[in-house]
C-alpha cells in the first residue's frame, strides 16, 4: 500500500477508501509507519479503541497530549459524549467542511478513512477519554483580572468555573487545550466555521456565545485565563 503522492499531500488506501492528509513530510513516515502498522493489524475484525488510536496518535501524540504545530488539540480526559459527538460531526461533515476550515478538515479526512462506523467511534472515544489528562504550556499574554471577569461572567455558567466543563449542559473540558487551539476554536465558531450547519445543535450554541467578547483583546485574556488552568484536575 505505498502511499501515492499529489500536490495536496500524501494519500492512503484506508478501510474506507482514499485518506488524502496535509501534513509537513517530517511528519508524514511516522503517520505513515503508525496508520499501515495499525491497518495491517487490524484486518477485518473489529478493532478495539486502543488499536485505533494508534492511528490518531500520528497527530494528537501517544498520551492524546495534542501536538501544537500540526495544530491536533490535547484530548486525553475529554468527556465521552462530547469526543464522540465531535468525531460523528466530522464524519458527517457537520465540522470540518467549511471551505477556510483547513484543520478541520484534515481531522474530517482522518475521522472518515480510519472510523468505520458508530461502533469504533464509541471504542476510540471510550479509550480516549479514561486516558490521563496532560497539560500543554503554550506562551500567551493576558490580563488575568480582564480574563477572570468576562470568563466568570460569559462562560462559566457552561464550561464550569474552573474550566472543567459540565456534560449536562454539553460543554467540553477547556482546560489543558493549547492557546492557539482555543482561540481558532472561539474564531471558528464565530465566523461560522464551526456551528453554523442548523443540524449542529450544540455548535450552535456555542456559535451564539461566540459573538460576546467585543474584541481580540478580550479574546486573548478570556483565554489566556483558561489556559492557565491546570487540566488535571
Ligand atoms: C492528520 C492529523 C490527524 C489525525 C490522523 C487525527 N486527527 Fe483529530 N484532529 C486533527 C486536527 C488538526 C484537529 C483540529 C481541528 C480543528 O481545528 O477544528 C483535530 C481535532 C480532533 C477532535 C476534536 C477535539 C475537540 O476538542 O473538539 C477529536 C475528538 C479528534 N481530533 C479525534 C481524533 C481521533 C479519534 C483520531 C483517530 C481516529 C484522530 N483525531 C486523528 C488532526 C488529526
Ligand atoms: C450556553 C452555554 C455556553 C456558554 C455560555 C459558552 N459555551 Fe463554549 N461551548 C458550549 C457548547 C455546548 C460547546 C460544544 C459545541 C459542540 O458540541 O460542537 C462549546 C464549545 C466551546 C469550545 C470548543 C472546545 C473544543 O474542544 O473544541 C470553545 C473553545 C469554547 N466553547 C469557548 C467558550 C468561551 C471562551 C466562552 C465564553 C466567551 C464560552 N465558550 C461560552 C457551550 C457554551
Amino acid at each position: 500500500m505505498p502511499p501515492a503522492t499529489s500536490k495536496r499531500g500524501v494519500g492512503f488506501q484506508a478501510p474506507t477508501g482514499e485518506f488524502e492528509v496535509l501534513m509537513r513530510p517530517s511528519w508524514m513516515s511516522r503517520f505513515a509507519a503508525g496508520l499501515m502498522a495499525c491497518l495491517v493489524g487490524i484486518g477485518a475484525s473489529a478493532a478495539t479503541g486502543q488499536q485505533l488510536y494508534a492511528i490518531c496518535a500520528a497527530c494528537h501524540g501517544a498520551r492524546a497530549e495534542g501536538n501544537p504545530g500540526l495544530g491536533a488539540p490535547a484530548l486525553a480526559g475529554q468527556q465521552v459524549t462530547y469526543l464522540q459527538r465531535q468525531l460523528l460531526n466530522f464524519r458527517s461533515g457537520l465540522r470540518g467542511s467549511h471551505k477556510d476550515d483547513t484543520y478541520g478538515a484534515q481531522m474530517r479526512a482522518a475521522s472518515q478513512a480510519v472510523l468505520r462506523d458508530e461502533k469504533a467511534i464509541a471504542a476510540v472515544a471510550t479509550y480516549i477519554a479514561a486516558l490521563p489528562r496532560t497539560d500543554v504550556k503554550s506562551a500567551s499574554k493576558f490580563d488575568a483580572r480582564n480574563g477572570n471577569n468576562l470568563y466568570q461572567g460569559k462562560c462559566g455558567a457552561c464550561h464550569g468555573g474552573q474550566a472543567e466543563g459540565n456534560e449536562a449542559l454539553s460543554a467540553p473540558r477547556l482546560a489543558g487545550l493549547d492557546v492557539a487551539y482555543l482561540k481558532r476554536q472561539h474564531r471558528n465558531f464565530g465566523k461560522g466555521l464551526r456551528g453554523a450547519q442548523p443540524q449542529d445543535r450544540y455548535g450552535k450554541q456555542m456559535a451564539l456565545m461566540a459573538t460576546m467578547l467585543a474584541s481580540e483583546r478580550e479574546l486573548d485574556d478570556v483565554i489566556g485565563y483558561i489556559h492557565a488552568f491546570e487540566a488535571a484536575r
